[in-house]
């Protein structure tokens, strides 16, 4: 391996990183390793950057660098590229994820209380709670699919009880975030980037009825503190609220359903692993933390330099969009040493991961994740000693938010 970068510019025959590579989404670590190997950070014929080394991904999220997409040069107002090869789907997103301070800064100050290490923590015993009530349904199976009976559920019914939705049909909500989240990828298909911007517009218009809903029935939730955070001192704006609230609604389920869906399959295929931790229930924290660096349930996260910026020896220009790889960041042999590529359980430096981001976005949910993957972990293995996959993993073909789409298993020997 070097260290020395060997080429620093992807081209239409070796565009060095290439998402849209058949069998990409299905395994993106061997063209991560490669990147690191031979470009760690280059531009891509595509017409974005990427930062694939953990401490250029780490030094990238922490610097000033926007994450306001309308500050990219590269793309123009629709969001193809100039070759129109491939884009970044256009946003005007006002919620914190794509906002610069100040504006950054206020909207996390108004949703940063509900997710304080207290509030979190007291929401175990509901978390066991409606783990134990899924474990239960699934309990008799012969053979059964945790997607849809566990790893997608429990999020999406934490989030839905802490924002205190009303009852909405959860599979539409369910049908569209799972294509707008893909506003968060590169995407090569006109179809698709419609079916996103669809996807985006009649999701605004369910956040904007329950917010109308809950105006009149208000109740010690978050969806009510922010109403008031709106209705009271002019700090949010009616825009900034659907959007904050839908941010939530998304990022709550579209994320953790990939730890707990990919966690469960790295400890499955690695029984020496699984082993260890059934054999030493205290590795469960340190466990967490590592499943989340083996398969991270977020892949990569956009920024777009506002100054020219050297990241890796390689000089940036400003208005460049550049995709931090936090999936490649966290195999890296110089961070996580030579089994980097390995799953243990027991690795001290797990932590280190850059799965939830760094810097002033450093993800908000990343107690509640922490905390629901834990009980899930704990419960199913003390609940099912046998637990074994029964056919075949399938991903969900996404390049960003990328688990699993469906883990079959039997819960009984
Ligand atoms: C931000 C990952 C669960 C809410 C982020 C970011 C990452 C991330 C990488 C930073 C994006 C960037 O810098 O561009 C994850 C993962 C999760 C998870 C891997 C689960 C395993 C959650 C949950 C919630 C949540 C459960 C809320 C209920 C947020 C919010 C932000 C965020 C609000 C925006 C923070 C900001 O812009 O300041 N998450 N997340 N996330 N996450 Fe999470």
């Amino acid at each position: 391996m070097t260290s020395e970068p060997l080429t620093t510019a992807g081209n239409a025959e070796d565009p060095l990183f290439d998402p849209f590579a058949e069998g990409f989404t299905d395994d993106p670590y061997t063209q991560y390793a490669r990147l690191r190997e031979t470009a760690p950070v280059h531009e891509n014929p595509f017409g974005f950057w990427v930062a694939s080394g953990h401490d250029d991904v780490s030094a990238l999220l922490r610097s000033g660098a926007s994450v306001e997409m309308r500050n990219v040069t590269a793309f123009d107002a629709a969001g193809q590229d100039q070759a129109g090869q491939s884009a970044m789907p256009a946003t005007d997103d006002v919620s914190m994820l794509h906002r610069d301070p100040p504006d950054h800064t206020r909207l996390r100050r108004l949703v940063q209380k509900a997710f304080t290490p207290r509030a979190i923590k007291a929401l175990e015993p509901r978390i066991a709670e409606l783990t134990d009530g899924m474990l239960d349904e699934i309990a008799d199976a012969a053979s059964v699919d945790l997607v849809p009976t566990l790893a997608f559920p429990l999020p999406f019914a934490v989030i839905a009880e802490m924002l205190g939705t009303p009852p909405t049909d959860h599979a539409r909500v369910r049908d569209l975030s799972g294509t707008a989240v893909r506003a968060l990828e590169p995407v090569n298909d006109e179809d698709v980037m419609s079916a996103i911007v669809a996807a985006q517009e009649e999701l605004v218009g369910i956040t904007a009825e329950m917010i109308a809903w809950k105006r009149g029935h208000p109740a010690d939730d978050l969806l009510t503190a922010l109403i008031h955070a709106e209705e009271d001192g002019d700090m949010l704006s009616e825009d900034e609220l659907v959007a904050q609230v839908l941010l939530l609604y998304i990022a709550g389920h579209e994320t953790t359903v990939n730890l707990l869906s990919g966690g469960t399959v790295a400890l499955l295929r690695h029984p020496d692993q699984l082993a260890a931790l059934r054999a030493d229930p205290a590795l469960m924290p340190g466990a967490v933390e590592e499943l989340l660096r083996y398969d991270s349930p977020v892949q990569a996260s956009g920024r777009v330099t506002l100054e020219p910026m050297v990241l890796g020896g390689v000089e940036i220009p400003a208005g460049a969009f550049v995709m931090a790889l936090l999936g490649s960041a966290n195999r890296d042999e110089r961070r996580f040493g030579p089994d980097a590529g390995e799953l243990r359980v027991d690795r001290e430096d797990a932590h280190h991961h850059v799965s939830f981001g760094a810097g002033p976005h450093h993800c908000l949910g990343a107690a509640l994740a922490r905390l629901e993957a834990r009980v899930v972990f704990e419960r199913m293995l003390s609940r099912f000693p046998a637990l074994a996959l029964d056919g075949e993993v399938r991903w969900n073909g996404r390049i960003n938010l990328r688990g699993p789409a469906s883990v079959p298993v039997t819960v009984r020997p």
